[in-house]
């Protein structure tokens, strides 16, 4: 009976070439920020300079991250509700926006390094950076939503990838198991574990479903700066031996990729896409290490998150 006992994605065909391919559409105007919103140090240079933040925060600090990652949370369930064929990208990051600086925070994308949009969104074969534009989503796409919003001096960072309409059986197994590998990440964290805890979690999941794991874009520390120092890879390094420690705060947001996981990046100097043309999804939490494992900081009072609302199976 051994041979029967094949794993659902061994019984798989090879994914399909992305068809048509995602390309470049039109990008709209930056959008306004109202003048009383605080805004982060790069929103008016576009240069965050370099990242001298320390990896753990203070209690004032984890008090504020909670009401970012709360909010990022919600304007991430939010986003979900836009998702639809025939909405662009665009509409997403013009409702997205409205929303955050409605809530008194900013759109933490905005002008950072330059980028030009307040949210990513990341379709089909876009690992990441997506930018939104004219391009409306078609039944079958798969979208990443990538919500990080500013508020009382920190970032709240949060992602999902949605399905739009029907999407056929890679695309979901796809979607499930990066929803899945990033929560493995999630449960390795512990005081004292060593950071590649987090990659070996991650890349063991993958190889079981024969996914790929991206490793030019990795998990970072968040907290008053966007990108802090701390570098959190997803997939297994033995070398990376720096120790999580109590009170650090950082992303884990997994890209798996249905066949090779490698990359390039379009002219735009942002969007980052499969070289194969095969699909890519991500799924991203911002937490904090504690004395007895973790706390997800982008989450509901009630413990929501559009990871699990809008997931299939
Ligand atoms: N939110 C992304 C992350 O998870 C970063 C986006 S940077 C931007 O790290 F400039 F593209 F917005
Ligand atoms: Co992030
Ligand atoms: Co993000």
């Amino acid at each position: 009976m051994a041979k029967r006992k094949r794993s659902r994605t061994a019984t798989l065909e090879r994914a399909p070439i992305s068809d048509p391919p995602v390309r470049p559409g039109l990008v709209g105007p930056r959008r306004r920020v109202p003048r009383h919103i605080p805004r982060p140090p790069y929103a008016r240079t576009g240069e965050p300079g370099p990242a001298v933040s320390a990896p753990v925060r203070s209690a004032a600090e984890i008090a504020a991250m909670r009401r970012a990652g709360q909010m990022a949370a919600e304007v991430l369930l939010f986003a979900g509700r836009l998702v639809a064929p025939g909405v662009t990208t665009e509409r997403i990051d013009a409702e997205v926006h409205e929303e955050i600086v409605r809530r008194g925070a900013y759109p933490s994308p905005l002008n950072y390094r330059g980028y030009p949009k307040s949210v990513c969104t990341s379709v089909n074969e876009v690992i990441c950076h997506g930018i939104p534009d004219s391009r409306p989503l078609a039944d079958g796409d798969i979208v990443n939503i990538d919500v990080t919003v500013y508020l009382d001096g920190v970032h709240g960072d949060t992602s999902v990838t949605f399905e739009v309409g029907e999407v056929d059986d890679h695309s979901r197994l796809l979607v499930r198991e990066t929803r899945a590998a990033m929560y493995l990440g999630i449960e390795a964290v512990r005081d004292g574990a060593p950071v590649c805890a987090i990659g070996q979690a991650i890349e063991t999941h993958a190889r079981t479903h024969r996914l790929g794991v991206v490793r030019e874009f990795i998990g970072h520390g968040v907290g008053t700066e966007f990108h802090s120092g701390l570098q959190i890879p997803h997939y297994y390094d033995r070398r990376h031996t720096t120790p999580l420690t109590t009170g650090m705060s950082f992303t884990i947001e997994p890209m798996l990729t249905l066949g090779a996981p490698d990359l390039y990046v379009w002219d735009d100097q942002w969007t980052a896409v499969t070289a194969d043309q095969r699909r890519s999804a991500q799924f991203e939490h911002t937490l904090l290490c504690t004395g007895d494992g973790m706390e997800i900081f982008t989450r509901t009072p009630s413990g929501e998150g559009a990871a699990e609302v809008y997931a299939r199976d």
